[in-house]
């Protein structure tokens, strides 16, 4: 047999028919526009734009003669150094011996449905890869309604409403904030009355707060505060230290779920055995804070928030619908009001919006469907990362601490990104 003959495995592939990832395929076909010549504004993929920070990566300089194994739960020191952020950042009190340490949080969220047998609930829109990951491993999903004007957030009373269906099933809730894709975050009064219902129905609470470093005000809370016994806090490094690639995630338990965590730990143990050891020793140095990283912070979280407002008022401006951000790196943009417009030019849902619109101006987003929107809902992500974000933070940090984020920077440093807006509003006027 030769590697051209015809070997039809089809039938017996568990993932039949289950497509690369959303995110990924847009940036394919961005890249491929741009080798055509085409110029091309990112504006799908989620990626900090910013390097990681420089005494984190002295760190991992230093420790790039590791090699050995570590333990599967992680390196002691760094399990330690993440519990100590909890009890730094949040006030929640955790022990090293719950913390547990993977390849990024995406593959510790795969382990978690994979070793608890409940339904997954979450909140519409949500981040591209909760739902496919119940699906590959066969769990139920519920997607719970959320309003454009509560800024695509969960409100107490639907998180009842789904678990009053049937009290005793076991479930895994998901709480993204700050949210990808829109930016919204809760205050603590919010999370206090999500958590009596969580606490209520006694549903597995994983807060995914890979972003609660870039809450613009640095005033992030965790919902692990009001409701500790049932909440499980996800973070990494991906988004806030900058370091996606380097494929680093944790998971904070509480004691009352340290079985999940053995059984997570178990099958990890058969599955990737631990994370690359060069990567958790620098970690520790991420999750130590201090001032440099401090520094780093409060400039990165200075410059999305000002280009998160600037983006929103380009679209406002234009009559595009756009929930303002409270943190990360998106905007989730409703595009409702041109909704006649784009029926008569035949766009009749969010994908045939995004395929035009890169097609057309170059401009890159991601449709609302692939984050559980209906289909012919004219929503989409926009993420504003496509900028030059080691110049951006050197020209920010030598800011004095009360001078803000002006105009002339944003187009000095951001200047693709707006007119990549731009493009957006005059393509929709032109249609
Ligand atoms: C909301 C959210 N959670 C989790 C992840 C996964 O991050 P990682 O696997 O890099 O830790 C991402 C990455 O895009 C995300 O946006």
């Amino acid at each position: 047999m030769t590697e051209n003959q015809t070997f039809d495995i089809s039938l017996n592939l568990n993932v039949r028919g289950m497509p690369l990832s959303a995110t990924l395929q847009i940036n394919e076909l961005s890249n491929k526009l741009k080798e055509e010549g085409k110029i091309i504004y990112k504006m799908g993929l989620g990626q900090s734009p910013f390097p990681v920070p420089q005494v984190v990566v002295e760190e991992l300089r230093s420790n790039a003669f590791q090699k050995d194994y570590l333990e599967v739960k992680g390196l002691k020191p760094l399990r330690e150094a993440v519990a100590d952020y909890h009890s730094r950042r949040n006030d929640i009190q955790r022990r090293a011996d719950y913390v547990l340490i993977g390849p990024g949080s995406k593959e510790l969220m795969f382990l978690l449905q994979f070793v608890y047998y409940g339904e997954l609930v979450i909140p519409t829109p949500s981040w591209v890869s909760y739902a496919p990951q119940a699906k590959i491993i066969g769990r139920q999903l519920a997607w719970i309604k959320t309003k454009e004007e509560n800024k695509w957030r969960l409100l107490p009373e639907e998180l009842h409403k789904i678990c009053d269906k049937d009290h005793y099933k076991p479930r895994i809730v998901i709480l993204n904030y700050p949210s990808n894709p829109t930016g919204a975050t809760y205050t603590c009064e919010e999370l206090q009355e999500l958590a009596d219902v969580a606490r209520r129905f006694r549903v597995i609470l994983l807060s995914d707060e890979i972003y609660g470093e870039l809450n613009f005000k640095g005033n992030h809370c965790s919902i692990a505060r009001f409701y500790p016994e049932g909440t499980i806090i996800s973070g990494g490094l991906s988004k806030w230290c900058g370091a996606g690639g380097w494929r680093l995630g944790t998971f904070t338990f509480p004691k009352s779920l340290s079985s999940l965590l053995n059984g997570m730990a178990a099958v990890a143990s058969e599955t990737f055995t631990s994370t690359s050891s060069p990567i958790q020793y620098a970690a520790i140095k991420a999750f130590s804070g201090g001032i440099e990283i401090e520094r780093y912070l409060w400039s990165a979280r200075k410059i999305l928030s000002a280009l998160g407002t600037k983006i929103h008022n380009i679209l406002s401006a234009g009559g595009i619908e756009a929930p303002e951000p409270d943190g990360a790196f998106y905007l989730f943009i409703n595009f409702g009001n041109y909704a006649d417009k784009l029926r008569s030019k035949e766009i009749y849902n969010s994908l045939d919006l995004t395929t035009r619109l890169l097609n057309e101006t170059g401009v890159a987003l991601l449709p609302g469907s692939v984050f559980g929107r209906p289909e012919e809902e004219y929503t989409a992500r926009l993420s504003y990362v496509d900028f030059d974000g080691s110049r951006a933070l050197a020209a920010a940090e030598i800011l004095q601490p009360e001078e803000t984020i002006t105009e002339e920077f944003l187009s000095t440093y951001c200047s693709h990104l707006l007119e990549g807006t731009n493009k957006i509003v005059r393509w929709l006027n032109s249609l």
